[in-house]
């Protein structure tokens, strides 16, 4: 792997914990629970590789129409996420921030996302971009009602990108998504403009740092001309 050509942004649409468990027999939950154990190793990797902004799609907007027990457990989860890898976080010097409609997660989760979010703020390591509660959509259509508010009368692509959600957070290089599917889902469409997309069978739960190293050498042999040509790009005019 190429030290020098890791993606500055991988967003990772981690997806399969639920057909994970049903193939051992187990409820969902299970899925997921072993889902964070992966989401552990792959943001401590990513950190270790040099990765800038690594942003996880934990919970969707639409989410919230699985049944209530299979919600309900998947906030408890988070809670416990945070409880754990609190001091590893701050440690091992990450950035942690969320993205998403944050105030409408319940109190307990929230108040403990909250306390990471500030604990971590001045970290100068990794950012840790956790896509709570989120949607694409919604986003876009939040970012206008914040221009609306704002008084702002014409933007272009610069402005606008300054009222998304945690607008720090650059452009996508590499999109992963695990478990087959080939979709967006919904996830971080403004900024997936010109990510490199990989998709891969695996289910999140058996997604490691060996799979994560294959996406990142797949990244590194493509050829991101961004509309130009190759010649331009190698005259290199980004
Ligand atoms: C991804 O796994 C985790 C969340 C969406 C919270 P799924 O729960 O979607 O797993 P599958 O797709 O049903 O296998
Ligand atoms: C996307 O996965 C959301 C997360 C990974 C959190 P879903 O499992 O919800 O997506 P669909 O329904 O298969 O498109
Ligand atoms: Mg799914």
């Amino acid at each position: 792997m190429e030290q020098r050509n890791i993606p500055a942004h991988v967003a990772i649409i981690m997806d399969g914990n639920g057909r994970w468990a049903k193939k051992r027999g187990l409820p969902r939950i299970f899925g997921h629970r072993a889902g964070v154990q992966a989401v552990e190793k792959i943001v401590s990797h990513a950190s270790n590789l040099g990765v800038k902004y690594l942003s996880l799609f934990a919970f969707s907007t639409e989410n919230w129409l699985r049944p209530e027990d299979e919600v309900s457990g998947l906030m408890t989860l988070l809670s416990e996420f945070v409880d754990k890898k609190f001091s590893d976080i701050i440690e091992k010097n990450i950035k942690f921030i969320v993205s998403g409609r944050l105030m409408e997660l319940p109190d307990e989760p929230r108040s403990k996302v909250l306390k990471l979010i500030e604990t971590s703020k001045n970290n100068t390591g990794m950012v840790l971009n956790l896509a709570l509660n989120y949607g694409g959509r919604k986003e876009i259509v939040d970012a206008i009602n914040k221009i609306l508010d704002s008084g702002i009368k014409e933007i272009d692509e610069k402005i606008f990108s300054d009222f998304l959600y945690s607008p720090e957070v650059p452009d996508i290089d590499l999109l992963i998504r695990t478990s087959g599917e080939m979709r967006i889902s919904n996830f971080m469409l403004w900024r997936l403009a010109y990510a490199e997309l990989y998709f891969t069978k695996t289910l999140w739960p058996d997604f490691d740092e060996k799979e994560f190293d294959k996406a990142i050498l797949d990244y590194q042999k493509r050829d991101r001309r961004f509309g130009m040509t190759d010649e331009q790009i190698k005259r290199g005019k980004i």
